[in-house]
């Protein structure tokens, strides 16, 4: 069936249209009012797994090059990506961190066990500065997320004046004994994780009191100013996003969201690798309903907040499937193929249709953690792989803060499993700071191609010259590996053409395109 999508400012509706063989996309390209934060962009590290130790840090004595003791390869791959935001140290971790076992000598730093993810011992030799040093040359803003579960309001208080204060105190005074001498920047602070669960299973009116008063607590140093999330909802639980409007408001400026595509929380989830068309399918529905919960959960926000002062952010979102074969329980180690590389582009186009609220969004987790940016073989081989979500993001970095265009897009669309509706095209766009138009088109469909002709309503001149790149594989299954680095990588994109300023696009079946127009 054929359908009109017509995404108008920031909000989707739908209408049955005629049939038409043909894809037809309306850019309005003077329409765009909302910038799309590049924070939407974001990053999520845990230590969790592999993720920090053997992913981001092997230390300075690894065999692995290193650049003081960051993973070269690794390092160089996240700059590559201009990564905006960083989230450390958890997730669940957070609310059991002490930041104080952390610093100073690495010597003196005492181990700990990791309760939340397999048990693991950690020596702590990363922390706090070995953090907020990577984020300064990754050039990103470090997004600290603080304990509220098992910590003090004193431990908080006083980790943001060792972060954060240049005066003659005791915290920054400490911080220079250890080495660094200036504050870091730090803006963003979660103030507790997942508060309703492994973040001390909290009522919302409970940790509504709790937020407001740690918050009083974390204070602006010399020029810093905080911008402070409370833990927010997960998926549905509208109740939770209600409750903290109502008695918390305007005193957090930012509200979390935690949205997987997964299966369900018990029981096996699927393997990564090896599912039919159906469960593909599902997961595009799984994926895209995403959009109704953030409209949901901003409605309630509008109720208190109608010129949505407080950002929603979806500090945590992506795919969650078994864990691979051999891997160690806890470490959440999964494969990330084609299917994952459109949920995160099916992900970015919802994030920016909503970018008047969400503020933020950080893909869970940035290396060897559920979807990943990037898998390492940590046994000392020094093999990484970029995956098919890298690309993703990396080919969509032109829309880090552009300008979001409003759209409309007749495509077909289908039913899929658990009766959800999905359309089979895509699409989003946004003008750049340098006048060109770029267009993200993630065609779903595993067999039909599509062709679009997109009309540029309201452009004060013809479109002169496209270029693009695309992702596509064999097979929706298509993965890479350390043997097949390179079997889903992007290429240039050459089904594009201009014809008297009018712009067409051939997107084959199972592809993410990305085009920019001058
Ligand atoms: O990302 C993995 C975990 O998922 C996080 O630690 C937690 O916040 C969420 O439940």
């Amino acid at each position: 069936m054929k359908r009109i999508f017509t995404i108008i400012a920031l909000t989707a509706t739908l209408s049955v249209a005629a049939l038409a063989n043909d894809t037809k996309v309306t850019i309005h390209a003077d329409r765009g009012t909302q910038k799309i934060h590049k924070e939407i962009y974001g990053q999520f590290a845990e230590h969790l797994g592999t993720c920090i130790y053997g992913g981001l840090w092997v230390g300075e004595d690894s065999p692995i090059p290193n650049i003081n003791g960051y993973r070269k390869d690794v390092f160089d791959a996240l700059k590559a990506l201009q990564i905006p935001v960083l989230r450390w140290p958890g997730g669940c971790f957070a609310d059991e961190y002490h930041w104080t076992d952390g610093i100073g000598p690495k010597e003196n730093r005492p181990k700990m066990q990791n309760n939340n993810w397999g048990g693991t011992i950690e020596d702590n030799s990363f922390g706090t500065h070995e953090f907020l040093n990577l984020c300064e040359m990754l050039e990103c803003e470090p997004y600290i997320s603080g304990n509220v579960g098992s910590g003090t309001v004193e431990e908080l208080a006083k980790w943001v004046e060792y972060m954060t204060s240049d005066g003659d105190t005791p915290m920054a005074n400490l911080r220079r004994k250890n080495g660094r001498e200036k504050s870091w920047n730090v803006k963003f602070l979660g103030v507790g994780n997942e508060s309703w669960g492994c973040g001390g299973s909290m009522r919302p009116e409970y940790y509504g009191d709790l937020f407001r008063r740690y918050s009083t607590y974390c204070r602006n140093y010399d020029n810093h100013r905080l911008y402070k999330i409370a833990s927010g909802a997960s998926d549905y639980d509208y109740n939770w996003t209600r409750v903290m409007m109502n008695n918390v408001g305007g005193i957090m400026n930012g509200l979390s969201l935690h949205y997987y595509t997964v299966p369900g929380w018990s029981g096996s989830k699927g393997s990564a690798t090896n599912f039919s068309n159906d469960d593909y399918y599902w997961t595009m529905g799984k994926c895209l309903e995403i959009e109704d919960v953030i409209s949901i959960h901003s409605s309630i926000m509008d109720e208190k907040d109608p010129e949505k002062k407080i950002g929603l952010l979806v500090d945590e979102w992506g795919t969650w499937w078994d864990e691979e074969p051999g891997t160690i329980s806890g470490h959440l180690y999964q494969q990330n193929c084609l299917r994952d590389a459109f949920v995160a582009a099916l992900s970015l186009n919802v994030f920016h249709r909503h970018t008047d609220r969400v503020r933020m969004a950080n893909i869970a987790q940035v290396v060897n953690v559920l979807q990943a940016m990037i898998l390492t073989d940590t046994k000392g081989t020094g093999h990484m792989v970029l995956t098919p979500s890298y690309h993703v993001f990396s080919m969509y970095k032109d829309f880090q803060e552009a300008t979001y265009l409003p759209i409309d897009v007749a495509t077909d669309s289908m039913k899929v499993r658990d009766n959800r509706t999905i359309p089979l095209l895509s699409v989003s766009a946004a003008r750049t700071a340098d006048g060109s138009i770029v267009v993200a088109m993630a065609n779903v469909s595993l067999d039909s191609d599509q062709n679009v002709s997109l009309a540029l309503d309201g452009l004060n001149k013809k479109a002169s010259a496209v270029s693009g790149t695309i992702l596509t594989a064999n097979a929706v299954t298509d993965y890479n590996d350390f043997a097949h680095p390179n079997r889903v990588s992007p290429a240039e994109f050459k089904g594009a053409k201009i014809a008297k300023g009018a712009v067409t696009a051939k997107v084959p079946a199972k592809s993410i395109v990305v085009i920019k127009i001058k």
